[in-house]
């Protein structure tokens, strides 16, 4: 199974880097595919740590996307990193072995500690409206417009109906970027 998180780590000066990733589960461990670049590779080669984060609040992940990369933190409890705040839960993990790969490496990770931070208060059409969404505007440049755009008009029903302020917030600043987009390729 795949599971949408967002993977915290550092570099060696101690900067945190927040990603949203689609980790594969493993039993009690986790694969991490980052596509290179990726400053999430980098730094899991420099300190060999990260904390896997469960987080509901969509804003993080339309956040990472739209340029809005600075969300609140906390240290990790056994290892030297960073936990989001707004995470229901988190795995602190270690980097135990690479395949490599010239376009997308598999970091192989090792839970060391987890923790529930606040409970899971049920699934939300409109937050899978805008992971979706949030996915889609990555690929503007490997998509056809028309795709794009049909595939948002579906997202934007279980977004109408469901959504709270988060996921509305969250939905204007993919909207921004693809519209930007829009106008750049068409004019
Ligand atoms: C739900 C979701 C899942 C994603 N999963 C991945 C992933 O598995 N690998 C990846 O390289 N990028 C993924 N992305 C895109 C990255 O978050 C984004 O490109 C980011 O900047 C990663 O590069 P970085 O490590 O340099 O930050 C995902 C984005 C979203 C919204």
């Amino acid at each position: 199974m795949i599971q949408e998180t967002i993977v915290t780590t550092q570099n060696s000066q101690g900067i945190t880097h927040i990603a949203p990733m689609g980790i594969h589960v493993d039993g009690e461990n986790f694969i991490i595919l980052p596509f290179r670049p990726s400053t999430t590779l980098n730094n899991f080669l420099e300190t060999k740590v990260g904390v896997i984060n469960y987080c509901d609040d969509v804003r993080v992940f339309a956040g990472c996307l739209t340029g809005r990369r600075d969300w609140p933190l906390k240290p990790a409890q056994e290892i030297s990193g960073k936990v989001l705040e707004c995470a229901l839960a988190h795995a602190e993990v270690e980097l135990i072995r690479i395949e490599e790969d010239a376009t997308r490496p598999k970091l192989f990770c090792k839970t060391l500690h987890t923790v529930n931070n606040a409970p899971f208060k049920g699934f939300n059409r409109a937050q899978f409206s805008v992971l979706e969404a949030a996915i889609l505007i990555s690929r503007l440049e490997l998509l056809p417009l028309q795709k794009i755009e049909s595939e948002i008009e579906y997202l934007r029903i279980g977004l109408e109906k469901t959504a709270g302020e988060r996921e509305l917030e969250s939905w204007g600043w993919i909207m921004e970027v693809l519209n930007n987009y829009k106008r750049k390729t068409v004019a």
